[in-house]
């Protein structure tokens, strides 16, 4: 790099250095043999009292502990709950090693950002890459076009992209392009989308600011006509997960169609979840049922910040006639995350995978139910995202801080994630564990 103006030298103006490659190899597999690279820590070595003391730092200065709602403790164990770790030091491939010096398991795969794996090497060589050459500058990086295009060869309704750093914009994004679109306001809606005003009700939210928004069941046939009829003339959008606990009736998603085109309106689907897990497109590949726009996040860039809102050209085009704009939106290193995990997806059915190890976590849980006799618990979900349902908060987070003992970290209440990086070593120990767990759940409630 060069500093000759900040040094006031003068000199020749030179063609570009070749940056120096940062041996991406080196950091993606730090550790020795095969696998995801993770020998662990060896047992004596982990400290409790560390992760406890991280765990009351982090209350010190962050509020609730955590800056995402579920890392919270009591988003992780449940409420009142005074175990756990809630801090890591390094995460790779399925494990991750906490502040206290433990290596766990993870099956949450952080919230389904990382479907390939932690640290996974040729996302990571491609975000160094890109960090080594400048990720962000007066104009725009070429990767931001050459990523669009490539979705949209990917994703069924997309022919435009805008890229965003969070979910939640992407969202608000693809809401804000369809009233633009229509000139309407009503927006019909199904599913979590994220922190923003329009899409909560929580505490400091403005009753008008979600006044437009009708909030209607998953799967509810009857409330999507009802709330369609309220919108009336004034729906601008019908706005689905199309993915919660289950997959859709296709009557439900024909019907949100159905009532998208009597007024003009336009159907968007939150593929953040649904997104590089079912398919490569999401939902809307998996079941061949296009909507007009659609959000994508998550796994697309397997944990690295960007989301984007795609759909067809003629809805799109009316983000250029409204305002939504961030400064750091197309920065080039969560491109190049998107561009590690498109070459993944080229290479090997990273879909397919996730469908087959899910099932075997599914199993591997459902058997561990079975063999210990527990009751009021249940393995439900699909595949790639399934999750566990306890009929007490109180035995959940008992079953959690038990299969913790074995070194395996559920995640409480919906979703944990396959991903690419649970292998079949991996399979077995997160049996084991929840046999264990149960097998102490159940010996604790005949007690
Ligand atoms: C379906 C869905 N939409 C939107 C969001 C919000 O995404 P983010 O947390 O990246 O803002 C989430 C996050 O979990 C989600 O699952």
């Amino acid at each position: 790099m060069k500093f000759s103006r900040l040094f006031g030298k003068s000199e020749e103006p030179q063609p570009p250095e070749e940056p120096e490659q940062p041996d991406a190899e080196a950091v993606a597999d730090d550790g020795a043999g095969d696998g995801d690279g993770f020998e662990g820590v060896p047992e004596g070595d982990s400290d409790e009292n560390l992760d406890e003391q991280w765990r009351g730092r982090a209350a010190d200065v962050i509020p609730g502990g955590a800056s995402t709602g579920s890392k919270r403790p009591a988003g992780l164990y449940g409420e009142g709950t005074a175990f756990g770790p809630t801090h890591y030091t390094r995460a790779s491939g399925c494990h991750i090693t906490t502040a206290g010096g433990l290596t766990l398991i993870d099956c949450t795969m952080a919230l389904g950002s990382v479907a390939l794996g932690y640290g996974d090497e040729t996302v990571t060589r491609a975000v160094l890459n890109a960090a080594a050459l400048g990720n962000v500058a007066g104009l725009s990086h070429t990767s931001e076009v050459d990523i669009a295009d490539r979705l949209c060869d990917i994703i069924p309704c997309a022919e435009q992209v805008r890229f965003l750093k969070s979910g939640a914009e992407a969202v608000s994004a693809a809401v804000r392009i369809a009233r633009a679109y229509t000139g309407k306001s009503k927006v019909v809606a199904s599913g979590y989308f994220g922190w923003h005003d329009w899409a909560n009700d929580a505490l400091g939210i403005p009753a008008g600011a979600r006044a437009d928004v009708l909030r209607v069941p998953f799967d509810d046939f009857a409330a999507l006509e009802r709330a369609c009829q309220q919108a009336g003339a004034d729906l601008a959008a019908i706005l689905l997960e199309p993915v919660v606990e289950k997959l859709p009736s296709p009557e439900w998603l024909a019907a949100a169609r159905r009532l998208c085109d009597a007024q003009g309106s336009v159907l968007v689907f939150d593929e953040m979840k649904t997104g590089f897990r079912l398919r490569p497109g999401g939902y809307q590949e998996y079941g061949s049922f296009e909507p007009d726009l659609a959000a994508f996040g998550k796994a697309m860039a397997n944990g690295f910040p960007i989301a984007a809102v795609v759909g067809r050209a003629a809805v799109m085009e009316a983000a250029a006639n409204t305002w939504i704009s961030s400064t750091l939106a197309s920065e080039a290193t969560a491109l190049a995350a998107i561009a590690g995990v498109l070459e993944w997806h080229e290479k090997t059915e990273v879909c397919d995978t996730l469908w087959k190890t899910g099932e075997e976590m599914m199993g591997a849980v459902n058997r561990a139910i079975a063999a210990s006799g527990a009751e009021g618990v249940s393995v439900d979900g699909i595949a790639p995202m399934w999750f566990l349902r306890f009929d007490t908060p109180a035995r959940e987070s008992r079953f959690l801080e038990l299969a913790l003992e074995e070194d395996v970290l559920f995640k409480r209440g919906a979703y944990n994630y396959a991903a690419i990086a649970h292998d079949e070593q991996t399979l077995i120990d997160i049996e084991h564990a929840a046999s264990s767990a149960f097998v102490q759940l159940v010996e604790e409630t005949q007690n």
